[in-house]
């Protein structure tokens, strides 16, 4: 089994509970970022929550020179590749960017670890691939219809890694398909602090809860759904994080590429999210009707039913302590992770 792992984007909201779960679980951990969405100070808490050192690289994907110089200095058994750009509505305004970082990140990373014999990989992919659909629970059989560049890239980085296993029998690669991971670690120390503006309607929200934005516009509220807002399937970031050891522990039993979904297999739409988070802080929070946003989709809702069978994957955390783990990490740290806690 791997024992030491290159975890790119590890500074991240996925990434940084993924770190954490790894090096509680004994693995040795290298994390390449570029810090453009996150801060090395979310990997202080990193080592704060596991009680263990990790190795931390300040480096952009697509520099390759500074990927090879990791692979030669640490001996990488595997790759959890979560390091892209991730906003559908910015991947709109600037898809050349989205292309290089999430598609050039991938074919650097890919072509590093063949020059260094690295042959396992976990992939982040992403439901938004699927689109527009007409069925209620999505499986892995559905064709991809992705609406909007970001999709596109991580539609195509699969694609990517499935002709780069063609060429390289010992490879091993798993694309994992998450469908919308909210929530934080129940110590309250790591969570999801991205840089700017929050793009993701849970941390726009918990800032709205702090008293820091005044209220959430909810885009679209004439989708075809029971109260007209957009329907997603969240699914708790430790059970995210599950499904990525999971997926570690099962590199070693089959080369080539394994596709799998990672959601719950239960709908919520936005009015709902914005009434259980609402719940959690005990108070009523803003929010106002906007127009729909292009690119986006009514509803996307996951059938996880492969990775339960070949795993035995389940999700076990519920939206109500989704939404509670998320608002306890934003009481306890108002201003992310540079203010004092
Ligand atoms: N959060 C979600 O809702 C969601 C859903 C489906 C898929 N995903 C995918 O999961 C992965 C992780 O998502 P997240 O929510 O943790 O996002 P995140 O933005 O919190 O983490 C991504 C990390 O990658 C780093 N990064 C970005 N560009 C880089 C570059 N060029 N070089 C080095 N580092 C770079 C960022 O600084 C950040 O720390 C992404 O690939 C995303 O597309 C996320």
């Amino acid at each position: 089994m791997p024992r030491t792992v290159l975890v790119t984007g590890g500074a991240g909201y996925i990434g940084s509970h993924t770190c954490a779960e790894l090096l509680e679980h004994d693995y040795d951990v290298v994390v390449v970022d570029d810090y453009s969405n996150s801060s090395p100070a979310a990997l202080g808490r990193v080592q704060e929550v596991a009680g263990r050192p990790l190795i931390s690289v300040p480096a952009d994907m697509r520099d390759r020179r500074a990927l090879d110089a990791i692979f030669e200095k640490h001996s990488i058994d595997a790759v959890i590749h979560f390091a892209a750009k991730k906003a559908i509505g910015e991947s709109m305004n600037i898809p050349l960017v989205y292309y290089d970082v999430n598609l050039g990140g991938t074919t650097n990373l890919l072509h590093s670890m063949q020059r260094h014999g690295v042959q396992k990989i976990v992939f982040s992919s992403s439901c938004s691939i699927y689109g527009e659909s007409s069925r209620a629970r999505l499986s892995e059989d559905e064709e991809p219809r992705p609406t909007n560049p970001y999709a596109r890239s991580k539609w195509m980085c699969e694609q990517v890694i499935r002709d780069a296993c063609k060429r390289c029998p010992e490879m091993s690669a798993i694309s994992l398909r998450y469908f919308n991971p909210i929530g934080a670690h129940p110590s309250g120390l790591l969570g999801e602090v991205p840089a700017g503006l929050p793009n993701n309607v849970v941390p726009y929200l918990m800032q709205v809860a702090v008293g820091r934005l005044k209220r959430l516009s909810v885009f679209g509220s004439d989708y075809d759904t029971p109260d007209g807002t957009a329907v997603r399937d969240y699914v708790h970031v430790l059970d995210v994080v599950a499904g990525h050891r999971a997926a570690l522990e099962h590199l070693d039993e089959e080369t080539g590429t394994q596709l799998f979904n990672l959601g719950t297999g239960v709908g919520t739409s936005v009015l709902q999210l914005v009434a259980a988070l609402s719940e959690a802080c005990g108070r009523p929070l803003p929010y106002e009707l906007a127009d729909r946003r292009p690119g986006d989709v009514a509803t996307l809702v996951a059938d996880s039913d492969r990775i339960h069978r070949a795993w035995g994957w389940r999700p076990v955390h519920g939206l109500k302590e989704m939404c509670r783990d998320a608002w306890r990490f934003q009481r306890m740290n108002p201003r992310g992770y540079t203010a004092p806690r």
